[in-house]
């Protein structure tokens, strides 16, 4: 029976969609388990949970360790311009996936580490410009050293009153207590979803009042 165009036929094309997407991202996860951080993509429930906390009018938006796509997909449906909107993923194949999936959107094949950098580099925006970071990253299995430099990075580009927006399937914050205390950080848990694999809690971390680090140029 021919099911193209209706409804049973779109509901079957978008799991057959979303099982590809699955098995693209596993097959990363079997090449590098630790950098990908996680088994399969994280769900549109906590895309949204994630979204929720982007702050009021927000318009510029850098997403660190895109994967297949989740919330780069959930970012533009949410109205954010895709000239405002910049990618960062280090996988090449997951790169070259987003560049396919999102061909609007600025899509860089970099580390988080070198935030700043590529801002400045893409003309992306001024220093202190960016409203939000939505990070994919699995900071949970980072050595100390590396989510310092991630999060030093991060906060010279965010704006005074920017939000770094991550998810965890840790019981707490999974930025590490040294790392918070010298940058001047702080952190709230602001949701939690069972619609996950794994259960994920979301983190808003901001400038401890008037501490924290300054918006710069890139070193
Ligand atoms: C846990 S997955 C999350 C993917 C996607 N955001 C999601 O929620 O489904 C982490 C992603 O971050 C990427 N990644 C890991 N370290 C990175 C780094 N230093 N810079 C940029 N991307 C990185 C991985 O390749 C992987 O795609």
């Amino acid at each position: 029976m021919p099911l193209r165009g209706t409804k049973i036929g779109r509901v079957l094309r978008q799991r057959r969609d979303d099982a590809a997407i699955a098995w693209t991202f596993f097959r990363q996860w079997l090449k590098a388990p630790l950098t990908t951080a996680a088994v399969s993509p994280s769900s549109k429930e906590l895309a949204a949970e994630m979204l929720s906390q982007l702050p009021d009018g927000t318009r510029k938006v850098i997403e660190l360790g895109g994967g297949t796509g989740v919330f780069t997909e959930a970012l533009l449906a949410r109205g954010v311009a895709p000239e405002n909107l910049l990618v960062f993923e280090l996988n090449e194949s997951l790169h070259l996936h987003l560049t396919q999936r999102f061909p609007g959107t600025k899509i860089v094949c970099a580390d988080a580490l070198s935030t700043a950098r590529v801002v400045e580099r893409e003309k992306f925006a001024e220093p202190g410009e960016i409203d939000a970071i939505v990070s994919g990253l699995g900071l949970l299995s980072m050595s100390q050293e590396l989510q310092h430099g991630i999060l030093e990075a991060a906060f010279s580009v965010l704006a005074p009153h920017g939000r770094f927006i991550q998810f965890t399937y840790g019981p707490t914050n999974p930025v590490k207590r040294d790392v918070m205390r010298d940058l001047h950080l702080s952190a709230r848990r602001t949701g939690f979803t069972v619609w996950n694999v794994p259960p994920a809690s979301v983190y808003v971390i901001t400038r401890a009042k008037s501490r924290g680090i300054k918006p710069t140029r890139a070193k």
